[in-house]
């Protein structure tokens, strides 16, 4: 597989086998994946694994605790502008519309659409899970560099056959999921990440999301 075919070929991953992802396969990514550019080499990223038994433990103690508080705790960022403006707005709206037609989940089902959602919370039933943080004297430059090492682990997990969708849902369980770990207090939690085999006659993993126009992303002078 080239580069052009993985970039071609990932998608949000949002159901999976039951098949294990060896931890030697999720060390192997995250070696490559090392090798991701970053400002001054700084590398400042942060990942945490949570593979099988692990993980089935984590999911539980969110299961006990959504049901008291399906908002979670709360996010230590905004995962979105507080007033997200146009095109921006219009292109969250179809995502979610689109996501929701592929599972054949009308506007109007809120209660279907709020359990889709939280869907997240069990990582889509992916048998491993990384989490993303980031040292907080960082800004915005090297959450850029946390970003393109996600992109890089993304890619290489297509290469291998696995699947993965990048949860900045897991954000709003910080607090639980910075216990669970032991992530330092000097480390802000960004996001989580499902890893695991697609589920290849699952419909949700069907979508093919759409793309602006390069015209309306880049200027040629
Ligand atoms: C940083 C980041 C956070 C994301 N968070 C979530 C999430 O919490 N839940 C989810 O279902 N998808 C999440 N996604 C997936 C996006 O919705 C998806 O990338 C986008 O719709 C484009 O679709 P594609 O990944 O299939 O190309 C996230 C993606 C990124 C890059």
């Amino acid at each position: 597989m080239n580069v052009t075919d993985a970039l071609r070929s990932r998608i949000s991953v949002r159901a999976f086998l039951d098949d294990p992802v060896e931890t030697d396969l999720i060390r192997d990514i995250l070696s490559l994946a090392c090798r991701s550019p970053s400002g001054g080499n700084l590398q400042p990223w942060k990942v945490y694994v949570v593979n099988g038994a692990r993980l089935s433990q984590l999911k539980d103690i969110i299961a006990a605790k959504i049901k008291d508080a399906p908002r979670g705790e709360g996010t230590e960022y905004d995962i979105y502008p507080p007033a997200l403006g146009e095109p921006y707005l219009s292109r969250r709206f179809r995502n979610g519309e689109q996501l929701y037609k592929t599972l054949g989940i009308p506007r109007e089902d809120k209660s279907l659409r709020r359990e889709q959602f939280a869907r997240n919370f069990r990582f889509f039933d992916a048998p491993a899970a990384l989490f993303f943080s980031i040292d907080r004297q960082m800004g915005i430059g090297q959450w850029v560099d946390l970003g393109m090492f996600m992109q890089s682990i993304m890619l290489l997990a297509v290469e291998r056959g696995l699947g993965t969708c990048a949860q900045e849902a897991w954000a709003t369980w910080h607090k639980t999921i910075g216990e669970f770990i032991g992530i330092p207090e000097n480390e802000m939690l960004f996001a989580g990440m499902a890893l695991g085999y697609p589920d290849p006659e699952a419909p949700v993993n069907t979508l093919r999301t759409e793309r602006a126009d390069l015209s309306e992303i880049a200027t040629f002078l």
